[in-house]
């Protein structure tokens, strides 16, 4: 396993954070259900800290981390906002799918790691696995609350 390819992989799950972190900052004001609202903003907080030590992570192997989540970012972004007009039981499927791509992500790319980047994904998953719950419990109440 090259250092060359955990850099690339590392750096595509930076772009994964970007992407996540971007969204609930466009989003976590435009929808009024306040323990949403609060949840994204503290799911911000957390993908700027899966930011901070990933590319603490591609410095110390000697890489540099790449900026923003590109092209990609800004049209989910786009269509993250656009959910988020149409209430939150649109935006919370929306996060959800998105949450579950990046955790996706991370399992693809963990035979590209060594083992420190590997312990510092294997934190960093756990995390967005919460997140995940949080979507699944919020999604249930929103049906349960339609009956
Ligand atoms: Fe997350």
């Amino acid at each position: 396993m090259s250092r060359d390819r955990q850099i690339e992989a590392l750096n595509e799950l930076l772009k994964g954070e970007y992407m996540a972190r971007d969204i609930y900052d466009k989003t976590k004001n435009i929808q009024g259900d306040e323990q949403v609202q609060n949840m994204l903003a503290k799911f911000q907080e957390d993908h700027d800290r899966h930011i901070q030590q990933l590319e603490d992570r591609i410095r110390q192997l000697g890489g540099e981390p790449q900026s923003g989540a590109g092209i990609a970012g800004t049209m989910a972004n786009l269509s993250a906002m656009y959910k988020s007009l149409l209430g939150p039981d649109a935006l919370l499927k929306q996060v959800y799918e998105g949450e579950k791509m990046g955790v996706d992500a991370y399992d693809d790319r963990l035979d590209a790691l060594d083992p420190e980047s590997l312990a510092l994904v294997r934190r960093i998953k756990e995390e967005d696995h919460k997140h995940l719950q949080f979507f699944e419990e919020r999604i249930n109440q929103e049906k349960s609350t339609l009956r």
